[in-house]
């Protein structure tokens, strides 16, 4: 199976201005890698730092983990961020984007306990990276949260709102005179959909077709209490800005029908939508189609309610408008479809979605995961979307990268990176989409969750083997430092347009 009309309709794009294609950054716009504490810091359970569910799941359930391998020490980031800074300055990256880890700072997340130690390591994060005149772009929250809060049921449990308000505000107060980009959560989606799966942190607590729902709605409330937050005691002295990083893959339908074109916007819908149009839309709140196919669900189900739960209007005000900025993470596109036969299945998000039909092209290039897949359209395509159902938001790229096995000379790292920023180019200079930047995932390589150490996506490599957990640049290290130092794309890199 072939997908290639969009292709066809960004090549058409393209030529139709018989001007060749513009290779030029704009000014102003922002080379960035990103990295997350779990992933990188190890120093687990050292120096003041509490437990997080993620290592509660991987000590308690270490067969989720490919070959059973643990993030105690990671790239040991936590002694070794100077290298960090250093990679990143040697790539001239204008900014780094990390995360916070909540137990460290906040050991049984709340205020009872502040781990000085924790809060003096991101101290000399932020000012090491200032230092190299790279600005820190802080995630407060990815993924670890402590236990302590899971174990009154985490994201599920309202007091979350609570919670998160009191560690935005011990954020904001001790960085926020030196961290001028914030965005609050890293992929809302994967967070609540991680309550359907007995691998993904909490392990425990699976619950398809509810949890999700009831973590989601929690979440943007606690995003919006930040967001608001901000704007109430810290905006006017700081001058910062605050966002929400979200994923979303592109949605290819599989034919011009409208069967298929609905599931390929549906498949949006329940994907970005759900937490983007509450925070950036006009109208505020859920999508329509998801309000409508879940109440109708949970009624046949025999509910009294709909397992999406509601806003009320005051909510929903103070969620719309929640942003400065849309933060976007992009990985990879699929191919939608309407099922041949209409199923019900059990209670999921996937039966309220209309168990469609997710596929991926054979010709689409993969590396370490085949989920990952090499297709630059899907990023300017995905790119369009947002900003035309937003508004023309201001899109800041917060994730983008390639996944292999960790080889130094990485060619398909670096025709992934000038492929994909020549798309992002395109949606610039075709599409007027507003983007103000772009983050490389991961600058180093790091623990890639339920995938261990088996897939790499770093510009650097880093030996999980060696005490010393060396950092050693990678070839596509190299490229991207010129294209930086350029700002223009190597040309000897982009694919060939066939006329
Ligand atoms: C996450 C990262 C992860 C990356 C690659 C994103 O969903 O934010 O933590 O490493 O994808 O899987």
């Amino acid at each position: 199976m072939h997908a290639t009309a969009p292709l066809l309709l960004l090549l058409a794009a393209a030529c139709s201005l018989g001007a060749p294609r513009n290779t030029s950054f704009p000014q102003g716009f922002l080379f960035g890698a990103s990295s997350a504490a779990y992933q990188v810091e190890g120093a687990w359970n050292t120096s003041g730092r509490g437990e997080s569910n993620w290592d509660r799941l991987i000590h308690r359930h270490p067969e989720c983990i490919s070959n059973e391998a643990t993030a105690d020490v990671a790239a040991d980031s936590y002694h070794k961020y100077q290298e960090d800074v250093r990679a990143a300055k040697e790539v001239g990256f204008d900014f780094y984007r990390f995360s916070i880890s909540w137990p460290r700072i906040m050991p049984q997340g709340n205020l009872s306990l502040i781990n000085q130690d924790g809060i003096d390591y991101y101290n000399n994060l932020i000012n090491a990276l200032l230092a190299n005149n790279i600005q820190p772009v802080v995630t407060m929250f990815h993924w670890d949260l402590p236990q302590s809060l899971q174990d009154l049921g985490g994201l599920m449990n309202p007091a979350i709102v609570d919670y998160f308000e009191d560690y935005a505000r011990l954020l904001y107060t001790t960085y926020g005179d030196r961290v001028k980009l914030w965005t609050t959560f890293n992929e809302p989606y994967e967070i609540s959909v991680g309550l359907t799966s007995a691998c993904e942190a909490p392990a425990d607590l699976v619950s398809p077709g509810f949890g999700e729902y009831l973590a989601m709605h929690n979440l943007l409330k606690a995003h919006a209490t930040a967001y608001r937050l901000y704007d109430r005691e810290f905006r006017r002295r700081q001058g910062g800005k605050v966002g929400i990083t979200l994923s979303a893959a592109w949605a290819v339908p599989k034919s011009q029908s409208a069967a298929d074109l609905e599931a390929a916007e549906r498949y949006l819908q329940f994907t970005v939508g759900w937490f983007a149009h509450p925070i950036f839309s006009q109208e505020g709140d859920y999508p329509s189609v998801m309000k409508e196919r879940v109440a109708r669900n949970s009624k046949a189900e025999g509910l009294r309610r709909s397992r999406l739960p509601e806003f009320g209007p005051e909510w929903v005000d103070y969620i719309k408008g929640s942003y400065d900025f849309f933060g976007l993470n992009h990985y990879t596109t699929k191919i939608l479809s309407e099922p041949a036969t209409a199923t019900v299945s059990q209670i999921s998000m996937a039966n309220d979605m209309g168990n469609l039909v997710t596929e991926q092209d054979d010709a689409w290039p993969y590396g370490a995961a085949t989920y990952f897949r090499y297709v630059p359209f899907g990023m300017r395509n995905i790119l369009k979307w947002v900003s035309e159902r937003y508004n023309g938001v201001d899109i800041l790229i917060t994730e983008n990268g390639w996944c292999d096995s960790g080889e130094l000379n990485d060619t398909m790292r670096t025709r992934f990176y000038v492929n994909y920023l020549a798309a992002v180019l395109d949606a610039i200079y075709l599409d007027n989409v507003q983007v103000i930047g772009h983050a490389a995932w991961s600058l180093i390589d790091n623990f890639e969750w339920a995938s261990g150490y088996s897939m790499k996506f770093g510009l650097y490599y880093v030996d999980f083997n060696d005490p010393d957990r060396p950092r050693v640049p990678k070839d596509s290290s190299k490229v991207y430092a010129s294209m930086i130092k350029n700002r223009s794309l190597p040309e000897e890199y982009l694919d060939k347009v066939e006329e």
